[in-house]
């Protein structure tokens, strides 16, 4: 039977349980999926003694539901980090930021020793692209972004949002991202870029996803 896009989320969000670590910091993202997953998390409360979280909205979730979260200066390292993404490939390979945690969310995947990427079918690509791509920017860079994107063939859109940094959001339309480490690369070089949306460089290391008939676990 065919199941909502909520309802694969809660799917896939509740089999990453498997992976919270005893006694270790648990690394959440930010989202609708991840909102499933921290809902879900008092289920295995015992086995959590703190988290760090890559948003505002993601601490006062888990603070709402009596974790304790960490500020990421004082952890050296994350064992698991549970997140969402807009799409994903084969080899688990990402765009993130919908939400607007990317930059957030690229730093507490880089101390993060397994990413566990948790989604709904609907954001499995062969390509990326298609889900125009976020980067946050300083704003007074905003022009100078825009043109460097535009000249690697993309449309930039400002978004009406302010990042949990203080920073402006650019979406990057019509792109099609053949090789999406090396695009990482070339706009990590963009001065003014705080972040792309890129998660390819540092991809997931576990992708859990949920369709209609079942949620299947792919392992990088
Ligand atoms: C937030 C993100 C999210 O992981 C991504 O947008 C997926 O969100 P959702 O689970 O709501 O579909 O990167 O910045």
């Amino acid at each position: 039977m065919a199941k909502g896009a909520d309802d694969k989320k809660r799917a896939a969000a509740e089999a990453a349980l498997v992976y919270v670590q005893a006694g270790a910091v648990l690394g959440v993202g930010t989202g609708s999926t991840v909102n499933h997953f921290i809902d879900l998390l008092p289920t295995v409360r015992d086995r959590i003694t703190a988290t760090a979280s890559s948003s505002v909205a993601s601490t006062e979730r888990l603070v709402a539901h009596g974790f304790t979260v960490i500020p990421l200066e004082d952890v050296d390292t994350i064992p698991v980090y549970v997140d969402g993404a807009d799409e994903v490939t084969d080899n688990l390979e990402m765009i993130k930021g919908g939400g607007g945690a990317l930059t957030r969310e690229k730093i507490v995947a880089a101390v993060s020793e397994t990413f566990v990427c948790i989604t709904d079918d609907s954001k499995c690509v062969d390509v990326l692209g298609t889900f125009p791509l976020p980067v946050e920017v300083i704003p007074m860079a905003q022009r100078h972004v825009a043109r460097q994107l535009e000249a690697l063939g993309g449309r930039p859109v400002l978004r009406d949002f302010i990042t949990d940094n203080g920073n402006i959001i650019l979406d990057v339309h019509g792109l099609r991202i053949a090789r999406p480490a090396e695009f990482e690369t070339q706009l990590d070089a963009i001065v003014g870029i705080v972040t792309n949306g890129l998660f390819a460089k540092r991809g997931a290391d576990v992708l859990i996803v949920a369709d209609d008939e079942r949620v299947e676990t792919i392992t990088r």
